[in-house]
């Protein structure tokens, strides 16, 4: 398939050229788009055989639902039933990196919602998502642009890696402002199903409570609340594995004689430690940096061809929840604090 690549201005977005993505839209094609968090693939959200594609080219499980994203409240009306006891807060959220799970209308297909009775609605602040959205004048399925498994693309050229070829058009802009997915908040049960780029601390001001964490179950016997969660997320192909331990220089004596592996972390601790590859994510001082370098540093892993790769973990205040859950689930889990452990993980 030929691919048609769209430089468009993040702030100023061409009109001829989100009218020309906004067609493809109406005719049941497939756009690749960028948001303030993710670079997302997206398809009318009321166009069943459309929304199917965007499952095919990502690889990604049926029953794995798409967000749906509104340009305004009256789109959001049209597809959602939005809790009247939680409107106005929804208005001051949105837009923005924040997701709301609802439930559906019947005008959505079952296809976007995985067969689920609720939906998850988003309405993104980025000005090229917004425009594309508003000229097609249709709510957009739209699910992060990358094959499934793999980790999201926060930037343009992470994007035609995954879909030159495979999509009709890809919107190439700047870099996602976040860096990490949306925050999925269930307002049944006032959880977050996913921690993302909009914090507790931020739903709380907003809402005047606390929102329960959900943690999904280790051994799924039954399903987890939010399908995603089932599946493996965001790996590099190059093994990765979290060190837990209470000193940084210490991977230095840890990994003594090892020599093919890369160190990805904050730009302080790749000053200290000693590796043959070091991806640096910004000054840990920054937490909205690593953030926003995470994705792109897990794909650019992949170019070096290490043996495997140690990720520093970072605590879990602020947006801080959403970079160790995303490094939880591109580690799977593994993590290491001494030698034994590391060489364990390594056999
Ligand atoms: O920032 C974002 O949210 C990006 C951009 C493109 O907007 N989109 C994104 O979509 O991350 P995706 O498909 O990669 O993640 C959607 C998550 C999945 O974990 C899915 O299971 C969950 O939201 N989800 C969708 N609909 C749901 C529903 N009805 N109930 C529970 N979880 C749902
Ligand atoms: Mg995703």
């Amino acid at each position: 398939m030929e691919t048609t690549v769209l430089k468009v201005n993040w702030d100023h977005p061409e009109k001829d050229k989100i009218s020309l993505a906004a067609s493809a839209i109406i005719s049941g094609k497939i756009v690749v788009f960028p948001t303030e968090t993710v670079y997302g693939i997206g398809a009318n959200a009321l166009d069943a055989a459309a929304c199917r594609k965007i499952y095919k080219v990502k690889g990604r499980k049926s029953d794995n639902p798409l967000i749906v994203h509104v340009s305004s409240m009256r789109m959001a009306d049209k597809i959602a039933i939005i809790p009247k006891r939680y409107r106005r807060q929804i208005e001051s959220s949105w837009p923005g990196p924040i997701t709301f799970v609802v439930r559906a209308r019947k005008v959505l297909p079952r296809v976007v919602t995985g067969g689920l009775d609720t939906v998850a609605v988003r309405m993104p602040r980025c000005r090229i998502a917004i425009d594309l959205i508003n000229t097609a004048g249709v709510p957009i399925a739209a699910p992060s642009a990358n094959i499934s498994k793999k980790p999201s693309s926060t930037k343009a050229k992470h994007a035609l890696k995954y879909f030159m070829g495979k999509v009709p058009i890809i919107i190439s802009s700047k870099d996602s402002t976040y860096g990490i997915e949306s925050t999925v908040l269930d307002l049944e049960t006032f959880e977050i199903l996913r921690p993302g780029a909009f914090t507790a601390k931020s739903i709380k001001s907003i809402f005047g409570k606390s929102p329960h964490i959900y943690v999904p179950p280790h051994t799924i016997k039954s399903p987890p609340r939010s399908p995603g969660l089932k599946y493996k997320h965001y790996s590099p192909s190059t093994p990765l594995f979290a060190y837990t331990g209470d000193t940084i220089i210490a991977i230095n004596e840890i990994t003594s004689g090892m020599k093919n592996f890369c160190f990805v972390g904050s730009a302080e601790s790749c000053r200290r430690v000693s590796a043959p590859h070091k991806i640096s994510l910004g000054s840990r001082r920054r937490k909205a940096t690593i953030a926003k370098n995470l994705f792109a540093a897990l794909i650019t892993l992949d170019g070096i061809g290490a043996e495997f790769c140690i990720i520093e973990s970072f605590d879990n205040k602020g947006i801080g929840a959403a970079i160790a859950n995303r490094i939880e689930k591109a580690t799977n889990h593994r993590s290491f604090s001494t030698r034994r452990e590391l060489d364990a993980l390594l056999r």
